[in-house]
């Protein structure tokens, strides 16, 4: 089966928002899609790696003209790509060579918080450092890394903040999955910006509702293209937009194949023509250009607007067919007697609110034990007919999509996650198990109403290691 459906309710799709700023086809020449390189180790020995990552401030060529100032993860904009592998012990050391305090947060990586986490409570002032270690144990998967200053995350992100990060593991890699990085493996980070006089001014640009840009960027390149010279391409789409969602396709409808979201490979491939992803979502695709020949050209786009070009080359003939079964999901049965966790997104704009409440770095909001896999019930109050997506996020855990409004999951929603698209008028139920504790963040991933305060704190605890957690004010980031 196929299915030509984003799933997704029309009405909630942000086109219809007040404030919605359509995207543009950019009036400049093509050039070749930025693959972001891969993050080198300073030191490997044994089953210890030490990385460098340094938040600095470069410039970028992105349109013609003048170079635009923009930050980055050793690179001007976006990052390199780091590939870390579960069971590994990481040493890593995070530079801010930038003017402002910042924060490097995994998101994704299931890594202690609240400080290795890297949210709120782990500023790193300027000109300074921070040393954090973690051994990962994780499925593979694709994630990412961005700053989370609380109420500066949006602001960071927009100026380019953002690198993808690539979980690999045993399981993953016996699959018959493309995994030549750069060749037919390649990150697909999605995000619009505006130019003025080729350069950002996040607060000409604000929105409060989530702020929007005109300009698609790939990989930070405007008009990219991407020479095919496989005929098998898998694309780790991230949305790494500040608040825009997308209604990916192929300019030819051409069919494709998920075969993993944010949490790691999916149990089973799922055939699509059409995908939406909300904020801070992943999807692994394989995409298949056995039918094409040399010479064609595919567009990825987002509704109406192409977002960066496949320029098919020649390739050798692969005839690889993926398995109906790609991985075993753990056998996550809720822990008896424990209620189901309700938490409810409400408003738009500055009215935004979780549980009714505005985010306070002091205050510990819930708590969930380590091991317990606890049913929780996300809920968006926003009006069915007018109202927005919240994109729910929960660091430290994965979660599996039980149900929304009672109704099953999507198809391409049965891996793990850890952000899922709340509809309006929607209650999503998920199935949450953490299993490193300290204090994490769960928020709405629209970056605005993040840092409005949309945001909370939960603390996952071990009753048998019990830990004070030093919580950070507002004052000190
Ligand atoms: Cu992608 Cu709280 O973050
Ligand atoms: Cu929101």
């Amino acid at each position: 089966k196929v299915y030509n459906d984003y799933f997704y309710d029309e009405p909630v799709y942000d086109l219809h928002d007040g404030g919605y700023v359509p995207l543009k086809v950019p009036d400049v020449p093509e050039k070749p899609l930025t693959i972001p390189s891969v993050l080198k180790p300073d030191k490997v020995d044994g089953n210890d790696v030490w990385y460098t990552i340094r938040a600095q401030a470069g410039e970028t060529q992105i349109l013609p003209g003048a170079k635009t100032k923009t930050w980055g993860y050793n690179a001007s904009l976006l990052g390199q790509t780091v590939v870390l592998k579960d069971g590994i012990h990481y040493h890593v050391h995070i530079v801010n060579e930038l003017p402002e305090v910042t924060t490097l947060h995994w998101h994704g990586l299931n890594v202690p918080g609240p400080v290795t986490d890297g949210g709120p409570h782990a500023p790193i002032y300027p000109g300074e450092s921070r040393d954090i270690d973690f051994i990962l144990n994780q499925p593979a998967q694709t994630d990412w890394i961005h700053p989370h200053p609380c109420p500066n995350t949006a602001r960071q992100v927009w100026n380019g903040l953002a690198a993808a990060v690539v979980v690999t593991d045993d399981v993953e890699s016996k699959l018959p999955f493309p995994r030549n990085y750069g060749v037919d493996d390649i990150p697909v980070i999605l995000q619009d910006r505006s130019y003025h006089d080729n350069q950002l001014d996040y607060d000409a640009d604000y929105d409060v509702d989530g702020t929007l840009g005109d300009t698609p960027l790939v990989n930070g390149t405007v008009n990219g293209v991407f020479k095919v010279t496989t005929q098998r391409v898998r694309l780790r789409i991230l949305n790494g937009a500040d608040r825009r969602e997308y209604r990916l396709h192929f300019s030819d409808d051409h069919e494709f194949t998920q075969v993993g979201s944010d949490g790691g490979i999916l149990p089973a491939p799922v055939k699509l023509t059409k995908l939406m992803l909300t904020c801070a979502e992943r999807a692994e695709v394989i995409v298949d250009f056995g039918d094409h020949k040399p010479g064609d050209r595919v567009q990825l786009m987002s509704d109406d607007v192409p977002l960066m070009t496949f320029e098919i080359g020649k390739f050798e003939p692969d005839s690889t067919q993926l398995p109906d079964h790609l991985v075993d999901l753990a056998d996550w049965e809720p822990t008896p007697g424990l209620p189901v966790e309700k938490t409810v997104m409400s408003g738009m704009d500055d009215e935004v609110r979780l549980d009714g409440k505005l985010f306070d770095m002091q205050r510990i909001d819930r708590k969930q034990k380590l091991g317990d896999v606890v049913d929780w019930d996300v809920t968006n109050t926003n009006d069915m007919g007018s109202g927005m997506i919240h994109p729910f996020h929960m660091h430290g855990c994965h979660f599996l999509v039980l149900s929304r409004n009672g109704k099953a999951p999507y198809p391409n929603e049965h891996g793990y996650k850890d952000v899922v698209g709340v509809n309006a008028g929607e209650t999503v139920r998920i199935r949450v198990m953490f299993d490193v504790p300290g204090v994490f963040m769960y928020h709405c991933h629209i970056l605005e109403h993040e840092d409005t305060g949309m945001m909370a704190q939960i603390e996952a605890y071990d009753p048998d290691h019990p830990q004070t957690f030093h919580l950070l004010s507002m004052d000190d980031v």
